[in-house]
């Protein structure tokens, strides 16, 4: 048996490590923002009728030489305080009891952070909930994602855009057409 432990040893290192390298990428809320603005990820590279895309088709914030915020990152903040800030906090910073979810529109896949609203998730007693059949969520998920965005990025202050773009027709008839009105 003795020369079987070392072994033993060896082999709880190789599965030790990507256990914990999962571990740590799991929690997007806590890495830092390594993103530069010119990021494929966050920077704009294509408009449409006031809506915002990075070239991955990705929804991404605007902000106007003027300090004008898109409207949908504006949208964005009002929703978010009215859905999410009593967990996750105001602006996006998190709380003793949810993630700072500023970080996470950054660092997770849209397409990832879009899941875990629609589906919820659980881990232990950590619950978010799910969102998929709640219209003022899912009518402005792009809104709440592109708002979060540009705060990881710190490319606003926090509190409410003080300047905005104005709200354009299709971007009012997609949500008209979406909250069935
Ligand atoms: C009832 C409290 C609560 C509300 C309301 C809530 N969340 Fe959460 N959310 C949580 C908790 C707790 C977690 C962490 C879950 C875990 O540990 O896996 C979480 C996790 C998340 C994550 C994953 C973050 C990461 O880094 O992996 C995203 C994204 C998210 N929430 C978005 C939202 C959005 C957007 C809203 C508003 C539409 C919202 N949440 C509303 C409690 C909440």
């Amino acid at each position: 048996m003795r020369t079987a432990s070392p072994l033993f040893v060896a082999a709880a290192f190789v599965v030790g490590l990507p256990f914990a390298a999962f571990a740590q990428s799991a929690s997007w809320s806590d890495q830092p923002i390594e993103a530069a603005a010119d990021d494929p990820n966050i920077a704009v590279s294509y408009d449409e009728d006031g809506r915002y895309y990075t070239e991955d088709d990705i929804p991404t914030f605007n902000i106007n030489d003027d300090g004008a915020v898109d409207w949908l990152t504006f949208s964005g903040f009002r929703r978010y305080h009215s859905e999410c800030h009593v967990c996750h906090g105001p602006d996006g910073e998190g709380s003793t009891y949810a993630p700072k979810i500023k970080n996470s529109a950054v660092n997770m896949d849209y397409y990832d952070f879009v899941d875990v609203v629609v589906n919820g998730r659980m881990n232990g007693n950590s619950v978010m909930p799910h969102f998929g059949d709640n219209a003022n969520v899912m009518c402005y998920l792009d809104d709440i994602y592109t708002y979060l965005k540009a705060r990881g990025m710190e490319a606003i202050p926090r509190g409410r855009p003080a300047k905005k773009e104005a709200k354009s027709d299709m971007i009012r008839e997609a949500e008209d057409a979406c909250m069935g009105s």
